[in-house]
């Protein structure tokens, strides 16, 4: 398993996972500006020459990390991808600023796990941050 830069001919195997993993997926527009907006926070786990997961993170305008997505395969999980892709993200990102936050939907208890094993913690939550109304935890973590 390695994890390198996403490459624009990775587009389609990403919305694939993106649409196994979220009821209300992230379209192509979405990736393509994030990846415009950061080019250096784009990056895919590959099994051999497959994509099993991806992170997306960058530096907002306040200078803080976010963490705007980590997703794995459904047929890849419970194998370490999602926690060595936020590993890597925050390597990246402790480069760069001080702490870095995401939102997390307050019913994806794998997720919020993931985060919270690895030392985020719940800052407040987000009344009806998602389109279909649902609440999301803001999660901190101080990387120095
Ligand atoms: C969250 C997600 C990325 C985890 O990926 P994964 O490759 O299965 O995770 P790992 O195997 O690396 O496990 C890492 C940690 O996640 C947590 N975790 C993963 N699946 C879990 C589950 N079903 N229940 C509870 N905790 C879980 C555990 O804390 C685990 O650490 P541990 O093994 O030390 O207990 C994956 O479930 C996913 O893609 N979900 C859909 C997309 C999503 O919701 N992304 C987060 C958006 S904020």
């Amino acid at each position: 398993m390695f994890i390198r830069p996403f490459k624009e001919q990775d587009l389609s195997e990403i919305l694939a996972i993106e649409r196994a993993s979220f009821t209300h997926p992230y379209g192509e527009e979405v990736f393509n500006h994030l990846w415009n907006r950061h080019p250096e926070g784009f990056a895919v786990a590959c099994e051999e020459d497959k994509i099993v997961g991806y992170t997306l993170f960058g530096v907002d305008d306040d200078g803080d990390g976010v963490l705007y997505s980590i997703s794995v395969h459904p047929s890849a999980r419970h194998r370490g991808y999602g926690a060595m892709l936020l590993e890597y993200s925050l390597k990246q990102l402790a480069k760069k600023v001080k702490r870095v936050y995401l939102q997390v939907a307050v019913d994806n208890l794998a997720a919020i796990q993931l985060y919270l094993k690895r030392g985020f913690t719940k800052k407040k939550t987000c009344r009806e941050y998602y389109e279909d109304g649902r609440d999301a935890y803001l999660l901190v973590k101080q990387l120095r």
